[in-house]
């Protein structure tokens, strides 16, 4: 059965514009607290297939959109090259032993090797693709190297950057050793997912807006251009959608073998429209705090379906979903979407 997610993503003519959510499952949805209580916390959800099937199908249920996106972390892979990872309650991700020196890349995991520790993440989606219903597509994911790197480096979310800059200025190879060895465990990653029944993969750049122009395309678009090719090569038929944040004066300097642009929030649609419109499908990119108003939702909303006019878009916010949205409101956005762009 062709899949409408799944046709946008080529650019295929599709009866509406289908819809997804970044962070589409999670806090919002008392199911998905309701289930995170019983796994304990957050990592055990991740590391449990079953339960973390159950919540990546809740929001295809409850708020009707045409994509799931696999639960779990980027941060499970830096985890199995051999970082200990924990989530702190208010404070986010946490490595204790951030990657200072060569020896400590050295001491990762790298490879086929790390990749294969992943098995919870496989499973899970072997699980997902059997109670996903055909028309649906499950998406796949992973960090971009640049992003996992950052964490690996300054051991948390960081508000400077200010010590994975310091080594990118002072120390580039050592940088360069790192990117290298995590961009070669997530081909394996994203491959494995492909084999487990992914039926879209997304690579997320959270941290790109870190960086400067020329830094930019060194330090992190160049490995996800790499990644891209290796996945294109091998897997031609599964869309790739590369979605880095904060970018948006860099456009002109995007290229690659991918297949959707994620647009952010800050990039007005209009603009990555005229830049990489023809060249790749669009997603994206109502700002998610306009979540919080039903009005304000609409306004948007036929902003950009006035812009991309039913083609070669997929919707979406410019980020992820925030905790505190009422389920309602991603409900109205999700059939709005759906509705507004029917032909
Ligand atoms: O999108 C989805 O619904 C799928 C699941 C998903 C999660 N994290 C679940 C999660 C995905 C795709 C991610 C990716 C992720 N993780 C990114 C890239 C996307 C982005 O938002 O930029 C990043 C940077 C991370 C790292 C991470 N994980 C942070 C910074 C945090 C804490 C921030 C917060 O919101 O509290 C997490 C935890 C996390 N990952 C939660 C969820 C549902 C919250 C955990 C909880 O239940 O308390």
């Amino acid at each position: 059965m062709s899949k409408i997610f799944v046709d946008a993503c080529f650019g295929k003519d599709t009866p509406y514009t289908p819809v997804w959510m970044m962070r589409q499952a999670g806090r919002y949805l008392p199911e998905y607290m309701a289930v995170r209580k019983e796994a304990g916390d957050f990592l055990s959800l991740c590391h449990n297939p079953k339960m973390a099937a159950e919540v990546t199908l809740q929001p295809v249920d409850i708020v009707g959109v045409d994509a799931a996106i696999l639960f779990s972390d980027i941060l499970v892979v830096p985890n199995e090259m051999g970082m200990d990872l924990r989530f702190a309650t208010g404070e986010g991700p946490i490595f204790d032993k951030p990657i200072k020196t060569k020896e400590d890349v050295d001491a990762l995991i790298g490879g086929k090797d790390a990749a294969s520790k992943l098995t919870y993440v496989y499973d899970t989606i072997k699980l997902i693709k059997e109670q996903l219903d055909d028309s649906k597509a499950l998406i796949g994911f992973t960090g971009a190297p640049w992003t996992l790197a950052t964490y690996m480096i300054e051991g948390k979310g960081t508000k400077t950057y200010n010590i994975v800059k310091k080594l990118i200025y002072t120390n580039p190879e050592l940088m360069h050793s790192l990117l290298a060895k995590v961009s070669e465990v997530v081909k394996y990653y994203l491959e494995s997912q492909i084999e487990a029944g992914v039926d879209v993969v997304q690579i997320f750049d959270s941290w790109a807006a870190a960086l400067e122009e020329d830094a930019y395309f060194e330090f992190s678009w160049n490995y996800m251009k790499d990644i891209a090719s290796y996945i294109k090569q091998k897997y031609p038929h599964i869309p790739i959608i590369m979605f880095p944040k904060g970018i948006g004066s860099y456009l002109d300097k995007i290229d690659g073998e991918f297949d959707v642009f994620g647009v952010d929030w800050g990039t007005p649609i209009e603009l990555a429209k005229e830049k990489l419109g023809s060249k790749y499908v669009l997603q994206g990119n109502m700002e998610p705090t306009r979540l919080y108003s039903q009005n304000s939702t609409k306004k948007a909303v036929e902003h950009i379906a006035n812009v991309m006019e039913g083609k070669r878009h997929i919707f979406n916010l410019g980020h992820g979903i925030l905790p505190d949205v009422p389920v309602e409101n991603a409900k109205y956005f999700v059939k709005l979407c759906q509705d507004i762009t029917k032909k």
